[in-house]
């Protein structure tokens, strides 16, 4: 099985021709801030991957994923996208090989929509069945992520981000902040708060949290992702973790947007993801990226699961410009923004900026 092969595969359907606003997107340099590993894999390399464990473990009893995730739906919404996870893909890559592929072609996939920078994140996961620890597993995608980015013929380079999911107890939280801290010279920038916005409470994590800032690790969160997860009990704790970043940031009241405006917290905006699963009411134009644009926050547009939702970068770019009709100066400025929010060093903003300035495709 070879990443070639899904890239085949994916390729055999014929493409409409793109419009002169998806080949910009295209063409453009992208910085990705919200996506989530397992989310971002794509339904050809999740087929390769139920394929080959037909030949090596046919004890597994999975649809075909080109069955079971049809190609043209993508209107999952919170009640269907959480159980896609825990009964379908998670059973399908449960082995140490399927996680090195899928990652190696999440990966490829981000680098040939033009994305140059990536901060994947994903939640660490035991498979006690195969003897496989949160460790274990922390590491096999860390060793492709680092393998990545010492090749020099890729222009993506990759960092990861550790989610601790609502439903963790607060040890389960804790072993991913030992984790985070115990891989932070080796790729891992940040840690995330996700999962099924309906469940949990937020405050158990606080200590957590406040030990992985102190620290020195970058914070990022799911922000009012559902009017569930908005109540003001929950915004309060959160904003108190002091987050860099926000994922969301979609049933915000007033009071609480100053608050993001002042501490001038990036915003990790998801387009098609929010349309589709209706977790906003709308469609893209009544998108709250209209009104965080126009503010002094860093503003990442991001796919967040483009595995489910379908929409690449290039596309959630190409959407924004059309929606919102945003000139080639305003892209340039939103992209340029990005670059200020990222959870690595000067190294990679000095990069990035580079990129930006060097690019001969603004006027395009
Ligand atoms: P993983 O963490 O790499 O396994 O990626 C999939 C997981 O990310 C899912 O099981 C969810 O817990 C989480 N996730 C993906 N998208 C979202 C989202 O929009 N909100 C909250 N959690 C999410
Ligand atoms: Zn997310």
């Amino acid at each position: 099985m070879s990443v070639a092969s899904a890239a085949a595969a994916a390729s055999a359907a014929p493409a409409p021709e793109p419009s002169p606003e998806q080949s910009f997107a295209r063409r453009l340099p992208k910085i990705e801030l919200h996506a989530h590993l397992t989310g971002s894999i794509s339904r050809e390399c999740l087929h390769d991957i139920w394929q080959s464990i037909q030949g090596r473990d046919s004890a597994v009893n999975l649809q075909d994923p080109l069955v079971a995730i049809p190609s043209d739906k993508v209107d999952y919404d919170l009640d269907t996208f959480f159980p896609l996870f825990s009964s379908y893909i998670y059973k399908l890559c449960s082995d140490l090989p399927s996680i090195e592929y899928s990652t190696k072609a999440v990966l490829q996939d981000f680098q040939s929509d033009g994305v140059v920078y990536l901060e994947l994140r994903t939640t660490p996961r035991a498979i006690p069945d195969r003897g496989i620890t949160k460790d274990d597993y922390v590491k096999a995608v860390l060793n492709i992520f680092n393998a990545w980015n010492r090749d020099n013929t890729n222009t993506l380079r990759a960092y990861l981000i550790l989610s601790v999911d609502r439903r963790n107890t607060v040890a389960q939280a804790e072993e991913v902040v030992d984790l985070c801290i115990k891989y932070s010279s080796t790729g891992v920038v940040g840690i995330d708060l996700c999962g099924d916005p309906a469940k949990g409470d937020v405050r158990i994590f606080t200590g957590s949290f406040a030990r992985a800032k102190a620290a020195g690790l970058k914070m990022t969160l799911h922000f009012a992702e559902a009017d569930i997860s908005a109540s003001d009990a929950e915004l309060e704790t959160l904003l108190s973790w002091k987050p860099d970043r926000l994922g969301h940031v979609i049933h915000v009241k007033d009071e609480y947007c100053k608050v993001i405006k002042r501490e001038n917290i990036g915003v990790e905006l998801c387009l098609s993801c929010n349309v589709h699963a209706r977790m906003i009411t709308g469609t893209y134009s009544d998108h709250h990226f209209g009104m965080w644009r126009l503010t002094n926050v860093p503003v990442a547009l991001s796919t967040d699961d483009v595995g489910v939702f379908c929409s690449p970068l290039s596309n959630e770019y190409a959407l924004a410009a059309e929606h919102f009709n945003l000139s080639r100066a305003e892209i340039r400025k939103l992209c340029t923004g990005v670059v200020d929010s990222i959870f690595t060093g000067n190294d990679e903003k000095d990069r990035l900026r580079r990129i930006y300035s060097q690019w001969d495709g603004w006027a395009a």
